[in-house]
C-alpha cells in the first residue's frame, strides 16, 4: 500500500521511519509545511517528498497519516474523508470542541476511518493494567492516581498551537484513564500553576496542573501534569483496590529517588522522553493502522474516543478559570 504523511516534525519523523520498515507500506510519501524539511526526511529514510500537501492528494495514496501541528488535524481530516481515504492522525483532533465535531461528522458521513493516536493503549504496562482490574484482580477499583511530566517545556512557539497542558498532555491521561477502567468520568476539579518559567504566562497556558476526577462508578482518579520535572520523563499509573495495587510506568528507569536508607537506587538511565519511552507503543499503534487499512483489524481508537478525552481536559479548562467542580456533561459533545 502506498501511504502518505502530512508533517515531518518530531512525531512525524519517529512515525515515517517506523511505517518505512513495515512489509506491508510498499511506498511512503511525504510532505511537510516546510518541503525542504520533508525533502531531507526522505533522502534520509528512503521514502519520496511532495512538495506540497495538494500534490501529495493530487499523486493519491491508499491511506494517510497526520502528523503536522495540532491545528492542521481538523482540516487534513476533513479533507482526506472526502478522499475515501483512510486516515492515522496524532491527538488532538482539533483546539476546540466545535473544530472536532466538524471533522468527526466529515468522516462519520464518508464513511472512512479515523484512528487516533493515543498510543498508551498499545504499551505494555497499561495494557497488563486494563487486564487487572477487568478480570477483577485488584477487587473493587477506588483510586487510581495518574501522571505525566515532561523533563522540560517544549519550544515557545509550540505553547500556542497546543491546545494547553490539559489538551496536550493529560488529554492522554484522561483517555488512559477511561480505557483502563472502563469507566467515564462525570466530574472535575482542576487547578493549575504558570508559577514557572514565563512563555506559559505569555500563552495563557499552565506549566503544572493537577486534577481531582470521578469516574461513574464513584471510583476517585487524581492526574498531575508538568513540563518542568528535571528528574526525567515520568509517566505513571497506579491502580489501587480492595484486593491489590498495580502500577503502570515503575521500572528501573522511572525518574523518582528513594529517600529511604534502604530504598531502591535512583534510575541512573531515567526515561529522557516520550519517543523513547513509547517506542514500541508507537510502532505498535502504526501497525495497528495498517492493519486496519488492509481490513485485517478493527480500529483500535476512534475520532468518538478521543472526543471522550477532550471532553475532560474542556471540563478541566473551564474548571481552573472558574475554580469550580464541572461535570463532563456540561460540555457539548456528547454522543
Ligand atoms: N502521541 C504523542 O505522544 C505525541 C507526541 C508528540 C506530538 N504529538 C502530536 O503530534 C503533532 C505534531 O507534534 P510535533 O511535536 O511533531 O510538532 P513539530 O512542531 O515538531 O512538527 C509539526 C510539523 O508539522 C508541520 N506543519 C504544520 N502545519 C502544517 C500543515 N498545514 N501542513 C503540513 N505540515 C504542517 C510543521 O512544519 C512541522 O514540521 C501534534 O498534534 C502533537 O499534539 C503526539
Amino acid at each position: 500500500m502506498r501511504i502518505g504523511l502530512i508533517g515531518t516534525g518530531r512525531i512525524g519523523t519517529f512515525h515515517a521511519g517506523v511505517l518505512e520498515r513495515y512489509r506491508e507500506v510498499g511506498s511512503l510519501v511525504v510532505t511537510d509545511a516546510e518541503p525542504e524539511r520533508a525533502a531531507a526526511l526522505a533522502d534520509r529514510i528512503g521514502a519520496t517528498a511532495a512538495p506540497s500537501v495538494d500534490d501529495l492528494f493530487k499523486w493519491g495514496v491508499d491511506a494517510l497519516v497526520i502528523t503536522a501541528a495540532t491545528s492542521a488535524h481538523a482540516e487534513l481530516i476533513g479533507r482526506a474523508a472526502r478522499a475515501g481515504l483512510p486516515v492515522f492522525c496524532e491527538k488532538p483532533i482539533a483546539l476546540d470542541l466545535p473544530g472536532t465535531l466538524a471533522a468527526l461528522h466529515e468522516v462519520r458521513a464518508a464513511g472512512t476511518v479515523l484512528q487516533l493516536g493515543f498510543q498508551r493503549r498499545f504499551d505494555a504496562g497499561y495494557t497488563a493494567a486494563r487486564e487487572a482490574v477487568r478480570a477483577g484482580r485488584l477487587g473493587r477499583l477506588h483510586t487510581v492516581r495518574a501522571l505525566t511530566s515532561d523533563p522540560a517545556p517544549p519550544p515557545a512557539a509550540y505553547l500556542p498551537l497546543s491546545g494547553g497542558l490539559y489538551r496536550d498532555c493529560l488529554v492522554h491521561d484522561f483517555d488512559a484513564l477511561r480505557w483502563v477502567t472502563g469507566r467515564e468520568v462525570v466530574e472535575v476539579y482542576a487547578a493549575g500553576s504558570d508559577a514557572g518559567p514565563a512563555m506559559f504566562r505569555d500563552a495563557g497556558d499552565v506549566d503544572t496542573a493537577a486534577v481531582v476526577l470521578t469516574l461513574d462508578d464513584g471510583t476517585l482518579a487524581t492526574a498531575t501534569a508538568t513540563r518542568c520535572n528535571g528528574a526525567g520523563y515520568d509517566v505513571r499509573m497506579e491502580l489501587s483496590g480492595e484486593l491489590d495495587t498495580v502500577v503502570v510506568g515503575l521500572d528501573d528507569r522511572t525518574p523518582v529517588a528513594s529517600t529511604e536508607p534502604d530504598g531502591p537506587p535512583a534510575a541512573d538511565k531515567p526515561w529522557p522522553g516520550f519517543l523513547e519511552r513509547f517506542a514500541p507503543a508507537y510502532e505498535a499503534e502504526l501497525k495497528a493502522f495498517v492493519d486496519v487499512v488492509r481490513g485485517a483489524r478493527d480500529n483500535p481508537c476512534d475520532g468518538w474516543e478521543a472526543l471522550a478525552a477532550l471532553r475532560v481536559a474542556e471540563a478541566c479548562e473551564v474548571s481552573r478559570r472558574e475554580r469550580r467542580v464541572v461535570r463532563v456533561e456540561e460540555i457539548a459533545g456528547g454522543r
